[in-house]
């Protein structure tokens, strides 16, 4: 308990799975978290669950490929709270689709908009705030698609290769100004990401040496590790909880 105390976390996508658990496991180490998702009754539940046991989450609605939303939700945050101190990076989409099945405009440029271009977005308001402060911890949500190439779905392993460079760019580029950029690299988790996938999910888990999926607790619990001063000598790396699927 209480490895976030006092910190002000943003949390990038957290309507469901990881994002929510993570919320929750934040708010538990004493944070003061806020985090968005564009679904206004997931986001106002989680919101009132917390304020009824007396934790401080808050979900400002937000979509992130909107410029001017990710605009205002980082700038809420600061009229509120005055600091960022953790950002995650969470948001994401997973569209199927191999090469010769994949349309580039409703594949693969809505999978960048998503899984890119808005973590770019967000990026661009709240690091200018923490260059400002002289610290900050950045989490960014890759994939083990993003470190192992998956042709069932082409467009989301592309872009979770992306983030891991993303990751070590911003990770070198803003060491000397008192921040630390990561990234989690979860394997197959049992999230809403995966529901209608579920023969895809049973090929899969046979080749996962631990033999089952992750939860979303699990992959939490690696982002706090990575969010908090227990990884303080840590940046540009990427953290895989994966049950050993990479290997
Ligand atoms: N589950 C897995 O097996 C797995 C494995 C590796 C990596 N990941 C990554 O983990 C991250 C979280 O996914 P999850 O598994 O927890 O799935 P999830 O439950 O579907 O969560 C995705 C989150 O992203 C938000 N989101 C999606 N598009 C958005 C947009 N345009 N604007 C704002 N928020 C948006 C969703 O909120 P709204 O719908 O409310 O907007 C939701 O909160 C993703 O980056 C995913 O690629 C997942």
């Amino acid at each position: 308990m209480g490895k976030l105390k006092d910190q002000v976390a943003l949390v990038f996508g957290a309507t469901s799975g990881i994002g929510k658990a993570t919320v929750d496991l934040f708010v538990q180490e004493g944070a003061i978290v806020y985090f968005c998702g564009r679904r206004l009754e997931r986001g106002a539940a989680i919101e009132k669950e917390w304020q009824e046991k007396g934790g401080s989450a808050f979900f400002i609605p937000c979509d992130g490929t909107v410029d001017e939303q990710v605009k205002e939700l980082v700038a809420t945050v600061i009229a509120k709270e005055g600091k960022i101190d953790v950002l995650v990076n969470n948001v994401g989409v997973s569209l199927p689709g191999p090469l010769l099945e994949m349309d580039l405009e409703k594949n693969f440029d809505v999978t960048m908009d998503v899984n890119v271009k808005s973590y770019l977005r967000v990026l661009k308001e709240v690091i200018p705030v923490m260059v400002q402060q002289k610290c900050g911890v950045i989490v960014n949500t890759s994939s083990v698609g993003g470190i192992t190439p998956m042709p069932s779905h082409l467009a989301y392993t592309m872009s979770k290769a992306a983030i891991i460079r993303l990751t070590k760019s911003l990770a070198l580029e803003y060491a000397g100004d008192g921040i630390r950029v990561n990234a989690i690299v979860p394997g197959l988790t049992d999230t809403e990401i995966n529901e209608g996938n579920e023969d895809f999910i049973k090929e899969i888990v046979k080749t996962i040496p631990l033999g089952r999926i992750a939860s979303s607790e699990e992959i939490a619990r690696g982002i706090l590790f990575l969010a908090c001063d227990d990884s303080s000598f840590i940046t540009g790396t990427e953290l895989i909880v994966d049950g050993g699927e990479s290997l």
